[in-house]
């Protein structure tokens, strides 16, 4: 059975962004919230964003009004007996989110495909309160809908192949780029793999060590707005706290468990963007530093010592991460560091960016890290240390995660 009609459960950031695209490629989209207020700020932000969209000369007038005209808002959820494809959009919350899978699963059609945009909860607990595991997926969307590609379509320990291949012709037909997660991992790609980095930043700023706009710097994403902090800012403290602890959860591994800084901003209500404040201060409708300098009394020499050491912990965890995806046959080297290009409009995915440095040289650069912490997250796995005894180096040696001609 073909999708026509889209019902999209939640109108927030993400549900209003999916909700656009989809009505936008001309699908029937139904979006419903739990309150009018939050559907009419959903409504409005599409309408902005159609509006930007339009002044930018990307789209037309017409594109404008059919695609307000192809989305439904309502608050009943029993609409949702209209849907060909549910995607779930609700907070990070995993109580939540079973809550709705039960009940979505009550109210559609049996042929309906429920999906969920879940950042980091295992697709399968969601498919486990439904009668029809075989038709729940992860269609994961990156923000903003309208202008970031990747979609991730994560396949749950019983999701049949027909449903994978529904949500990722469906993804694709937004034009989207699809990567496909056949994996119940955690987390996924993208954000298994950029998350350890993003936590060791915050880290970094818990222990004084840095600033959010030095850490940003530091990756020389700050002009782009692709600096780690500048990510986590867009996305919101409380998913990206909230996808972290879900895999921590799954995980038990230490490095994806969200610092007491990260918390406590949280629950003081500095989101990020959406809030006016969280690592910049965001109330004078631009970005600007809210965090105090640090080191006034340091030297050239000693700045430069301190922020190699910054690179290097910003670097390292998301190298190393994104080497245990590929050993642990999640994804494809090159799935990889697509999700990190297109995910989150980074130049480079980690792995590419490992091949030029040297996989030796990152290698050597873990187990420096390792020996002075004595923290395992450091440790490089076996997949690299096995790859640099071979001579498979990277880019210099013509053969690393890619090959190359050159
Ligand atoms: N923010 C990002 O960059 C990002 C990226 C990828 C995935 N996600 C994931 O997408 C999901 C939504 O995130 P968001 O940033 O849009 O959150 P959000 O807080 O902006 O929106 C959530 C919306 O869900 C609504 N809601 C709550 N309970 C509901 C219910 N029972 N029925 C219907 N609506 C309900 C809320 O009123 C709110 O409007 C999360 O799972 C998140 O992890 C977020």
């Amino acid at each position: 059975m073909g999708v026509n009609t889209v019902f999209v459960l939640g109108a927030g950031f993400m549900g209003n962004g999916i909700a656009q695209v989809a009505g936008f490629s001309g699908y029937r989209v139904i979006m419903c919230d739990v309150g009018e207020d939050r559907l009419e700020a959903g409504m409005e932000a599409i309408r902005s964003s159609l509006g930007r969209l339009l002044a930018k000369g990307k789209i037309t007038e017409r594109q404008v009004e059919e695609t307000l005209a192809g989305i439904r808002p309502t608050t009943n959820m029993q609409d949702a007996r209209e849907a060909d494809l549910v995607v779930e959009a609700v907070p990070e919350d995993p109580e939540l989110k079973k809550r709705v899978f039960a009940e979505l699963d009550r109210i559609c059609p049996p042929h309906a495909i429920l999906a969920s945009n879940t950042s980091a909860i295992p697709i399968s607990s969601l498919a486990s309160v439904t009668t029809r595991p075989e038709k729940v997926v992860g269609i994961h969307f990156f923000g903003p809908v309208p202008l970031l590609r990747l979609v991730e379509v994560i396949s749950g320990v019983q999701t049949s192949e027909e449903t994978m291949d529904i949500a990722d012709e469906w993804a694709r037909s937004l034009g989207k780029e699809t990567v496909l997660v056949r994996k119940d991992h955690a987390g996924f790609v993208a954000n298994r793999v950029n998350i350890p980095t993003n936590i060791e930043a915050v880290r970094m700023i818990e222990e004084g060590l840095a600033t959010p706009e030095e850490i940003d710097r530091a990756t020389g994403g700050y002009e782009a707005g692709v600096g780690p902090m500048q990510i986590i800012d867009n996305a919101g403290l409380d998913v990206g706290y909230r996808a972290a602890l879900a895999i921590y959860e799954d995980t038990h591994d230490a490095k994806f468990l969200p610092p007491p800084l990260l918390r406590r901003m949280v629950s003081a209500g500095l989101l990020g963007r959406k809030s006016g404040r969280g690592f910049y201060d965001y109330s004078t409708g631009k970005r600007k530093s809210c965090f105090p300098a640090l080191h006034a009394e340091e030297s050239e020499e000693e700045r430069a010592f301190r922020m190699q050491v910054v690179l290097n912990r910003l670097l390292i965890p998301a190298v190393l991460e994104a080497v245990a995806v590929v050993e642990a046959g999640v994804a494809t080297a090159e799935d990889v560091d697509r999700a990190s290009r297109l995910g989150f409009n980074l130049p480079f995915g980690q792995l590419e960016m490992a091949d030029g440095l040297g996989l030796d040289a990152v290698q050597e650069t873990a187990l420096s890290l390792y020996r002075e912490t004595g923290d395992r997250k450091f440790f490089p796995p076996h997949l690299l240390r096995r790859m640099v005894a071979a001579g498979f180096l990277g880019r210099k040696s013509g053969r690393g995660f890619h090959t190359y001609d050159d």
